[in-house]
């Protein structure tokens, strides 16, 4: 695999909102790191959370990378160095740019077939878990911090509208088509984001207005299947840039 870093970090002008971000990522870092010795962090793909991760690139003397394990949210089904792979954004936005030493990073192996990249990655998280996570309730990682966007269909994660994400299973393999990104996609499920500690979603831009506020006001899961993230020991956070928030109100 041959990928390098495309942009410097210190030649990336951040928005507001990922500056604001970053320092509140970097605290919530810290936080979990104080609490438990290390911390675990799932990221989300799309263009959502880049401006997030370059941000995290130049302040990467905040933060102690040694303990930092990151693992994804979803993944779509390419090689890692296809620019369509969530990994590949993350690598050159963020991981390429900071010292986290690469057995901490975790990442769905998209170039295998789905059956197989699920079982890799179910097996990845199982047997992180007993290391490093071994009071979980349940053979995966409670994660710390799970990173997730939102679709302007109401997806997150590859959990899309209308598509049969409540199983047991904590990986599964789905299709779907949006905006002509790759279809192939594999992705945790309800069954383990719900065991997290902190999930912060990330919409940014008009055209997510009306998504955040449908997943906020309509009781579909099926129809918004953000919905269904709502960890029985964890907190919720919506993290949202001025345009996206337009005239909502935060949810109660
Ligand atoms: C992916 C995702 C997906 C993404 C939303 C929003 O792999 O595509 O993880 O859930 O977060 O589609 O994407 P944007 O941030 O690009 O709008």
């Amino acid at each position: 695999m041959t990928l390098s870093p495309s942009l410097l970090p210190e030649h990336v002008v951040l928005d507001d909102f990922a500056v604001e971000a970053t320092g509140l990522l970097v605290a919530e870092l810290w936080a979990a790191v104080r609490a438990r010795g290390l911390v675990s962090v799932a990221l989300a793909g799309g263009g959502t959370p880049l401006g997030l991760y370059r941000g995290l690139a130049i302040m990467a003397g905040d933060v102690d990378w040694k303990r930092v394990h990151v693992f994804w949210g979803d993944e779509r089904l390419v090689s890692p160095d296809d620019s369509g792979s969530n990994y590949r954004e993350a690598f050159e936005a963020l991981l390429s740019h900071v010292p986290i030493p690469p057995e901490n990073i975790h990442r769905v192996r998209g170039e295998l077939p789905a059956g197989e990249a699920v079982a890799d990655y179910v097996a990845q998280l199982r047997d992180w878990a007993a290391v490093h996570d071994p009071r979980a309730p349940n053979p995966w990682p409670r994660f710390d911090i799970v990173l997730l966007g939102l679709g302007e269909d109401g997806h997150t994660a590859s959990l899309f509208p209308g598509s049969p994400v409540d199983v047991a299973a904590p990986v599964i393999a789905v299709t779907a088509d949006y905006q002509g990104r790759p279809a192939g996609r594999v992705t945790l499920t309800p069954r383990l984001l719900n065991d997290a500690r902190r999930v912060i979603f990330l919409a940014t831009g008009p055209k997510k207005t009306a998504a955040v506020r449908e997943t906020w006001t309509i009781d579909d899961p099926v129809r918004f299947p953000a919905r269904r993230i709502c960890p029985a020991n964890g907190r919720v956070t919506w993290w949202l840039d001025r345009a996206a928030a337009g005239d909502l109100t935060s949810p109660a």
